[in-house]
């Protein structure tokens, strides 16, 4: 499992444990350590306990998050949409691995939970980062179809073959784990464009309707861009979808090269 650096870990102090709650069974509380921090504030980062009742609360670690807000401390701010797994707004670390809180088991992790912000972002508050320039790199890969020739009446049509070339890549919900775990994008996410948008750059350069493919590989012929991805594979490692960015980024780095010969 990668383990991964929490945000500003060393300056994150010890915080508030909270009263468990009333009339609960010992045996049925998980103890939670969650990230707190309000910029404002002016305080450094802690780490507030909570016990959650297993008896009062359902499977998921989002489930905890929202019994600490609804019965424990509503001051808790956190993102979630659809508690599905399909909107990728519940990203988060949680025991020490990027993932989406809404798919992520209590029962996964054994002993005291920790649950923090996506590392390496700024943080808007307590498990909220600020995804600002993630989704600027998003837009700067242009992100939809691109053609040339007229469009076609009805809908662009698409081979099961050619259709299948995007299995592994549309699937991607844009939740940034991958580009939060990863060490090149944490030390240069100014110019790199991470494991996230660089999947779906391929994702529209594989797509056989497309007809940017010379103009999108020029946009990413750069040194920081693409070429600052090192296989370390963290992307992988973390996607709660099960997709590999790195195999995606050696595809377009494949394309480079056939270009040139
Ligand atoms: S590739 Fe996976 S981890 Fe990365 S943004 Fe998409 S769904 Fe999230
Ligand atoms: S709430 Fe939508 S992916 Fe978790």
């Amino acid at each position: 499992m990668v383990q991964l650096t929490l945000p500003n870990n060393s300056k994150v102090k010890k915080g508030k444990t909270w009263p468990k709650p009333e009339g609960a069974n010992a045996k049925a509380l998980r103890e939670f350590r969650v990230y707190r921090y309000d910029p404002d504030s002016g305080e450094n980062p802690r780490w507030d306990t909570y016990f959650v009742d297993m008896d009062r609360c359902g499977p998921m670690v989002l489930d905890a998050l929202f019994f600490i807000k609804n019965e424990i401390d509503s001051t808790l701010a956190f993102r979630r949409s659809c508690r599905e797994g399909i909107c990728g707004s519940c990203s988060m670390n949680i025991a020490g691995r990027n993932t989406i809180a809404c798919t992520k088991a209590i029962a996964d992790d054994k002993g005291v939970i920790t649950i923090a912000p996506l590392p390496h972002q700024p943080v808007i508050k307590d498990l909220i980062p600020d995804l600002t320039n993630f989704y600027a790199q998003l837009t700067s890969i242009q992100p939809w179809l691109q053609t040339e020739t007229p469009t076609p009446q009805g809908e662009w049509r698409q081979s099961p073959q050619d259709r299948e070339e995007l299995d592994g890549l549309y699937e991607c919900i844009l939740c940034a784990s991958c580009s939060t775990a990863c060490p090149s994008y944490w030390w240069n996410s100014d110019k790199y464009l991470g494991p996230a948008a660089l999947l779906q750059a391929y994702r529209w350069i594989a797509d056989s309707r497309d007809e940017a493919t010379g103009e999108r590989l020029d946009a990413l012929e750069d040194p920081f861009k693409l070429y600052r991805c090192h296989t370390i594979m963290n992307c992988a490692q973390v996607c709660p979808k099960g997709l590999n960015p790195a195999k995606a980024i050696g595809k377009i780095k494949e394309l480079m090269v056939e270009r040139q010969t």
